[in-house]
């Protein structure tokens, strides 16, 4: 089979070599341009540059050569046009919405998202003359019933943030786009290696590359990803002039990163499945949620949706509270950090930590009890998490 053609690469292939500019040195590994500007042959140039007649680099917070290979490759594989990245993922979900709306437009998101997501969309949007309807993401009516002839913008997440619901992104985009609004899907949790959302109808993506990306803990990140129309004609201005940018020390580590994203999310995944398994045959546990098995409320999408289970695991175990900490304090390998997506798996016990700002009525409409656990499956060897599991349950 002929591979000079770059769009009939694999997505792995795409994750090594796509986005690559070599500097004349030709160097191997992605060159790291730690440089804030850019000097210019003469004034002409720098004018030209300017003006749009010359495009190369002017100053970092627009762009920079290696932020650019981290976009361009992230394109290549979200199968896009354009994306712009961001200091962290928060950076990306905050610069995407405000380029959607104007003062008197609406929005729409599930109640089920990361906490911080929530408070730009519930809080920060309407102090700037945007409203917001919060809905149970999972239920099609209520999406239908929240729309408004102003409503310009949606935002979601699936599977959710921590309770792993799956919502259906191509029925949200077709509503939306019926009603002229668009739709923005934050794949955090499914990842690029499991889900694709602007093939599923979605007009933007956006990622903490904190997360998998990174998949090693080490820096934060975030992408704008869509058409190329909207990205220079509705993003790139308040991008520039609002300074969210990616460090390029940063986009040189999201660059490796994408490099090993296939193996990292493909083994997390596995793993993932197994402990599941564990957990959901364990007496100790009173409910388990996960998108790779058959008795997830929303089974059938996430099989429609995605092309594997999940890197996350939630689950409650019946003893409360008191338990949650017991578990979660036996581990031994597993970590208690309230981060995800690292080779390191972790663990968190969200209604204290990541939604510990929403009040207790709001949780538990989302499924958060004082019961619930949510677990980033790392690295580690597969049967050694699985010994760590079991030890901790024994102690509840
Ligand atoms: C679903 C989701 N979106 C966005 C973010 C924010 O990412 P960052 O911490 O890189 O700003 C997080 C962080 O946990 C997240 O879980």
């Amino acid at each position: 089979m002929s591979t000079d053609n770059k769009q009939n690469w694999k997505p792995a292939t795409k994750l090594v070599h796509g986005g690559t500019t070599r500097s004349s040195f030709g160097e191997t590994s992605e060159a790291m341009y730690l440089t804030q500007g850019f000097v210019y042959d003469s004034a002409e140039a720098a004018e030209a540059r300017f003006i749009g007649e010359d495009p190369g680099y002017i100053y970092s917070r627009y762009a920079n050569p290696t932020v650019a290979m981290f976009e361009k490759r992230m394109c290549e594989i979200e199968g896009t046009e354009a994306a712009r990245a961001t200091s962290s993922g928060m950076a990306a979900v905050h610069s995407a919405l405000m380029a959607c709306v104007r003062a008197g437009d609406h929005v729409i998101a599930p109640k089920a998202l990361f906490g911080s997501c929530r408070y730009i969309v519930e809080k920060l949007l309407p102090r700037f003359g945007v409203e917001s309807t919060l809905i149970d993401g999972t239920d099609l009516a209520q999406w239908k019933a929240a729309l408004r002839p102003n409503t310009k913008a949606a935002f979601m997440e699936s599977p959710t943030n921590p309770t792993l619901e799956v919502i259906d992104v191509r029925a949200v985009a077709d509503l939306l786009h019926e009603a002229g609004a668009r739709l923005i899907v934050d794949n955090v949790f499914a990842t690029a290696i499991w889900q694709s959302p602007l093939e599923l109808g979605a007009d933007v993506v956006v990622y903490s590359a904190t997360k998998h990306i990174d998949g090693q803990g080490r820096c934060l990140g975030g992408i704008v990803l869509s058409d190329e129309k909207w990205i220079t004609e509705e993003f790139h201005d308040p991008y520039k002039h609002t300074g969210p940018a990616m460090s390029p020390f940063n986009a040189w580590v999201l660059l490796k990163g994408l490099e090993t994203l296939p193996l990292r999310v493909e083994r997390q995944t596995h793993t993932a499945s197994k402990i599941a398994d564990l957990l959901a045959d364990h007496a100790a546990v009173s409910r388990l949620i996960y998108p790779g098995r058959e008795d997830h409320p929303q089974a059938e999408i996430a099989r429609r949706q995605m092309r594997g289970g999940s890197t996350m695991i939630a689950f409650d175990l019946a003893g409360g509270k008191e338990a949650a900490f017991k578990f979660s304090n036996a581990l031994n390998i597993v970590q208690l950090s309230n981060n995800l997506g690292d080779a390191k798996s972790l663990i968190t016990h969200p209604a204290t930590t990541t939604h510990q700002s929403l009040d207790e009525s709001a949780r538990l409409e989302l499924g958060i009890t004082d019961k619930t656990l949510r677990f980033s499956v790392g690295l580690e060897d597969t049967d050694d998490l699985l010994a760590d599991v079991t030890q901790a349950l024994a102690q509840v």
